[in-house]
Parts: C-alpha cells; sequence; structure tokens
C-alpha cells in the first residue's frame, strides 16, 4: 500500500468541516465580507518580500517546486494574506475596503504533532484598506462571535498586543538589545541568532530558561508614541464596550514580518502546544510592498480548520449540524426489476426526494437489512407481482405499516 504524505489527511467525514466553513460564509456576509479564491501556486519571491526572509515559514517551511534542475521559482503557498494582496494589486481593486475571505489548503514543511500538518486548511479574512483602529475593534469583535454563536466555542481566550508604528518601534528594540546583551549568556543559541536578524521573534521561543528571562523583558507598549498610546487605549476600551474579553501579551509578535499595530490570537488550553486557532493583524505596509501604488492600511486574520475541528469534535451534539435527508431506499427483488426500479428511482430523484436503490440484494430478508443499517425512512419494494400491476409496496420503516400503490402516485405519496 502508498500510505498518505507525512503531516497531511484524509477526511473521510466531512461534514463538520463543512459545517465550518458555512457557519463562517453566513457569519461574514453579514460584514459584507465577499469570497475570493487565489492560486495554490505563487511566486516564491512573493512570500520572501512579504513574511520576511528570516521568518521561520520562508526559511524553513516552504514547499518550493522543483524547476529542473534551475533555481526553484514557484512554491505551494503557506498562508493566503500575501496571495490577497498580491491579487488586491493585480486585479486593481479600487473599491476600498476590499472586505474579502477565502479558505483552501496551505503547506508548511512544519514537524508533524497534534494540531500541525504539512498540508492544512484555513480561512482567511482580509480588509484592504481598513482606515482607522475601529476597524481592528469590528474585526475582532466579528471573530469573536463566529466563534462564540455560530461555532458555539466556550473554551478560548483572546491575547491582544499592539507592536506599534515602525518608528515606535526603532525606539523599542534598541531598548530589548540592550536587555539582550546584556543577558546574553542566558540566551540559547537560536535566541542569541535571532537578535540580531529580527530582535521581537525571540519572543516565540519554546526554551524555558528563555521564557523565564522574557518576562522581564522590556514591552514594546511602554515605548509608544502618544498617539499609538492613544490608540492603544482607545481600542482596548471599544473591545471592553463591545464584551469582547481579551489579555493582553506583551510578548505576543506573531511569526510573520508584515504586521504593524494590533496583532492578536485566539488561543485554546483545549489544543495542546498548538493553542492558536487563530492569529492575525494589521498591516498597513504590505500593499505598497507588494507593488501597490499606494499603502493601504489593512487587517486580517486566517483560523485552521484542523484546529477548529480539535476543539469542535467533543461538542458536536451541541452544533446545528444539518440533518441528513430521510433516505427512501427502492428494493428491485430480483435482476428483472432493476431497469423499472431505476426508473422510478429517478423520477423521484427529480422531485427532491433522498433515494437509493439496492442492487446487490440476493433476498428481501437480506435487503431489508440493509435498509434498517442505512436508517431508510421508507422501502419501495417492487417485485415481479408490484412489476405487472405497474404498482409498488411502500414501507414506512418507522410504523412498520405496508401499502401498495399505483408507481406514478409514488412521490405524492412519499411527499405527503
Ligand atoms: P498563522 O498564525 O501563521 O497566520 O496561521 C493562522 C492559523 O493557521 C493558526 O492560528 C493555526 O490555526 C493555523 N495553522 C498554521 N500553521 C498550521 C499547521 N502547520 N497545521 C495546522 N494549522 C496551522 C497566518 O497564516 C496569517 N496569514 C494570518 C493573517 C491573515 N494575518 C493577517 N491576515
Amino acid at each position: 500500500m502508498i500510505s498518505r504524505v507525512k503531516g497531511t489527511q484524509d477526511f473521510i467525514d466531512l461534514s463538520l468541516f463543512n459545517f465550518i466553513i458555512s457557519q463562517t460564509k453566513h457569519h461574514v456576509q453579514y460584514y459584507q465580507f465577499t469570497e475570493i479564491a487565489t492560486p495554490i501556486l505563487e511566486h516564491i519571491e512573493l512570500f520572501k518580500r512579504s513574511l520576511g526572509i528570516y521568518t521561520d515559514v520562508v526559511s524553513k517551511e516552504m514547499f518550493l517546486i522543483d524547476n529542473r534542475g534551475q533555481e526553484p521559482e514557484l512554491c505551494l503557498r503557506p498562508e493566503m494574506t500575501a496571495s490577497t494582496v498580491r491579487a488586491f494589486v493585480e486585479n486593481n481593486i479600487v473599491h476600498t475596503p476590499w472586505k474579502v475571505f477565502s479558505w483552501g489548503p496551505l503547506f508548511r514543511y512544519e514537524r508533524p504533532q497534534k494540531g500541525r500538518f504539512r498540508q492544512f486548511h484555513q480561512c482567511s479574512l482580509e480588509i484592504i484598506g481598513a482606515q482607522g483602529y475601529m476597524h481592528d475593534v469590528e474585526f475582532i469583535t466579528m471573530l469573536d462571535k463566529l466563534f462564540t454563536n455560530g461555532l458555539k466555542l466556550t473554551c478560548y481566550a483572546l491575547h491582544i498586543n499592539f507592536l506599534g508604528t515602525p518608528e515606535d518601534r526603532v525606539v523599542y528594540r534598541s531598548a530589548l538589545l540592550a536587555f539582550l546583551n546584556k543577558n546574553i549568556d542566558t540566551l540559547c543559541d537560536n535566541c542569541k541568532a535571532r537578535k540580531d536578524t529580527n530582535s521581537m521573534r525571540v519572543f516565540d521561543c519554546k526554551n524555558e530558561q528563555c521564557i523565564t528571562l522574557y518576562k522581564q523583558a522590556p514591552v514594546i507598549t511602554d515605548y509608544l508614541s502618544k498617539e499609538s498610546e492613544t490608540e492603544w487605549q482607545q481600542i482596548r476600551n471599544a473591545l471592553e464596550l463591545l464584551g469582547v474579553s481579551y489579555t493582553h501579551r506583551p510578548t505576543l509578535v506573531r511569526g510573520l514580518d508584515y504586521y504593524n499595530k494590533t496583532v492578536f490570537e485566539f488561543v485554546s488550553d483545549n489544543l495542546g502546544a498548538q493553542n492558536a486557532f487563530c492569529g492575525g493583524g494589521r498591516y498597513d505596509f504590505l500593499v505598497k510592498q507588494l507593488g501597490g501604488r499606494e499603502d493601504q492600511p489593512s487587517l486580517g486574520a486566517a483560523f485552521g480548520i484542523e484546529r477548529l475541528l480539535l476543539l469542535l469534535e467533543p461538542i458536536q451534539e451541541r452544533l446545528a449540524l444539518p440533518h441528513k435527508p430521510a433516505l427512501n431506499l427502492v428494493l428491485p427483488l430480483t435482476p428483472a426489476q432493476q431497469t423499472l426500479a431505476l426508473l422510478l428511482t429517478e423520477s423521484l430523484r427529480a422531485h427532491h426526494l433522498h433515494v437509493d436503490v439496492l442492487l446487490e440484494g440476493d433476498s428481501i430478508k437480506h435487503m431489508m437489512k440493509q435498509a434498517n443499517k442505512r436508517s431508510a425512512s421508507h422501502v419501495l419494494i417492487i417485485g415481479e407481482d408490484e412489476q405487472q400491476s405497474q404498482t409498488v409496496t411502500i414501507k414506512n420503516m418507522m410504523t412498520g405499516n405496508s401499502e401498495r400503490i399505483a408507481q406514478i402516485d409514488a412521490v405524492q405519496y412519499l411527499k405527503k
């Protein structure tokens, strides 16, 4: 047997997966988001330029496409924000705010573990041209309401932080670097290297000694300009007024270079080590960076469908998953009645009834067993007698009652 590729999954039952997508579509349409789809194949350069060459995603996790001996040019997309911005620029979208969502598979060459895959799925929501921080408040509220009301999640928390403007970060970075240099002997090798390429990324370190040290590190929100400080305060006030609970996490920096100002993650203790199921933030400079004529302050987030599945599987009963429609099963008792059975089945389907026909059974007993197993609501028996008299015997599997009726009345009978 050839098994599936490491870090990928087969979805045999998609009901919960589809529920997540349909609830999201339903919810975000009230916020005027429309659905788009961008290709899975993109130029490597797109992600180098947007996520940054020193990020884990770009430096270690990209699935590159072999280019027949030449330098690779294409990759499988590792995220969708850069693609959305590329699509905004390339399709000359002029109406902003451009509120869009897309969902589909992403690829990252990570070490697989619970909730972490090499092929996974995200739903990505972006607002390109989101002037003003009140967009951040509305956007975060929208996500919170989706998780609470649409998906009935209870056990989660929202972590937020404010990374300031590039000018704020220049001031902060020198304070952080001074702190890191002072404690250089305590840092792990990874942090020693990260300190000089992207110093704030040290906060993503999982080393216990580093984590303890960083509790005393200077925090970005103490280094904001007056204007940024006001903005950060107003965002928090508005979230509180809108009833969105959050925790300020000063070490939340997110692993991608394009963020500025607001960043956030929705996390759950029920997920294990990979506890974030949704992450996002503001990216005010990406449109120009990817070739747009002018900057478009923007913001967005993505949630991982596999991680939501882990959270939703245990509470499935509480969710309003679509009911399976009642099944009507047609039983031709011998091969001689099979063509007639197919004709009847097609005429019932044409009237939007859910019907299947049993073509394998060799006895009525065996066929009835199958009907019970499949929880059929009605069986429609066609034996030689029924064939001769153009009738069908319909048995209601709930009551056990049977009736023989004309074949042409079957639709009306079942729709009753
Ligand atoms: P991200 O934090 O890299 O952000 O991913 C967002 C979510 O995708 C994570 O919270 C997680 O649920 C899921 N995820 C990421 N990697 C994996 C994996 N290997 N296996 C399973 N699930 C995974 C972004 O991708 C940004 N583009 C989000 C964004 C949109 N920012 C602004 N707009």
